[in-house]
């Protein structure tokens, strides 16, 4: 039997450690193991399963090893583990993709639609009595079916959109590095940007996706584009899109994710056609039960020493 540090009590998803006969040590209250807390626990522990908000470092991978074996994060992005630490302590790391495309991907289009009709200002005037009966220039937003949808990271999520944009009769673009081989693809970043009506961001949060779009790559947007992210916060300069957003350059965003969360920089809150929602991209009951579910899996796997499902290092 192996010991397992859940870091909060998760709302379904762990039968496979209990059915193997894992320990589980979980906070008793709806709270968060703090830093200190896994620092000082991680000694004792076979394996940690983790959330995207708790911060899996150098400090925490080198209190567990030798002994800690796996860190299961329960999210696909893994921003917040040490990789480079995990790897130096042969500490195997892995995450949940594949399991929360879809319901990211129906947020993703919730976001394009409410950002671009402007459905956040709509309904709040409403709720605060301020609507004065229908009128022909009210709440004029931007068509969605038939803009052309860039694509910004075009693995299963961005991919998810672009098939939910065809319903919407959008012509789809996608921009990696790579070339992908597929209809649409942009090298250029740039270029893509200046051609799209709407963009949507799907990449993962690296040194060089940090502050991707930022002032000068939102100058280059259409005055009435669109521009949403579900993937990371640091992705996008907050700053530099409450500018954007103030000064007209682009006509909306819809954000899921923020650079400092839960703090949301004031300007956006106050920035003119947002839509802000609190990270809430996979938040289904069965997705979350899902990538519970798929981190157990992982876990089980590496203490049985065999290979998990999912390895982003050491599996
Ligand atoms: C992830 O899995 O990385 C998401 O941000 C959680 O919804």
């Amino acid at each position: 039997m192996a010991r397992v540090l859940v870091t909060r009590r998760l709302p379904g998803g762990m039968d496979p450690l209990v059915e193997a006969g894992h320990e589980l040590i979980q906070p008793d209250r709806e709270r968060n193991f703090t830093h200190d807390e896994l620092v000082g626990m991680a000694p004792e522990a076979d394996a940690i399963v983790c959330l995207l908000t708790d911060r899996i470092d150098a400090d925490v991978l080198a209190a567990g090893a030798p002994r800690l074996k796996v860190v299961a994060n329960v999210a696909v992005g893994y921003d917040n583990i040490d990789i480079q630490a995990a790897a130096a302590h042969r500490i195997v790391v892995c995450n949940t993709p594949g399991v929360l495309d879809g319901t990211t991907a129906d947020l993703a289009f919730l976001l394009i639609l409410a950002a671009a009709r402007r459905l956040w200002e709509a309904e709040s005037d409403l709720r605060a009595g301020k609507w004065p009966g229908w009128d022909v220039d009210q709440y004029l937003g931007r068509d969605v079916q038939g803009a052309v949808l860039g694509v910004v990271g075009f693995g299963r999520i961005g991919q998810a959109v672009a098939r939910r944009a065809a319903g919407f009769g959008m012509e789809v673009l996608h921009h990696t590095r790579r070339d992908t081989g597929m209809v649409g693809w942009r090298g250029d970043l740039d270029a893509l940007l200046a051609g799209s009506d709407v963009v949507t961001l799907h990449v993962p949060l690296t040194d060089e996706t940090r502050h991707l779009i930022n002032a000068r790559r939102l100058a280059l947007m259409k005055r009435d584009a669109v521009l949403v992210n579900t993937s990371r916060g640091p992705v996008v300069d907050e700053e530099a899109l409450a500018v954007a957003l103030e000064d007209g350059a682009i006509f909306a965003a819809g954000l899921d994710v923020y650079e400092r969360e839960p703090e949301v920089h004031p300007r956006l809150l106050a920035a003119p056609r947002t839509v802000l929602l609190p990270h809430i991209g996979s938040a289904s009951v069965a997705t979350r039960t899902r990538m519970a579910r798929v981190a157990a899996e992982n876990v089980v796997a590496v203490l049985a020493g065999e290979s998990p499902k999912n390895p982003v290092t050491g599996g």
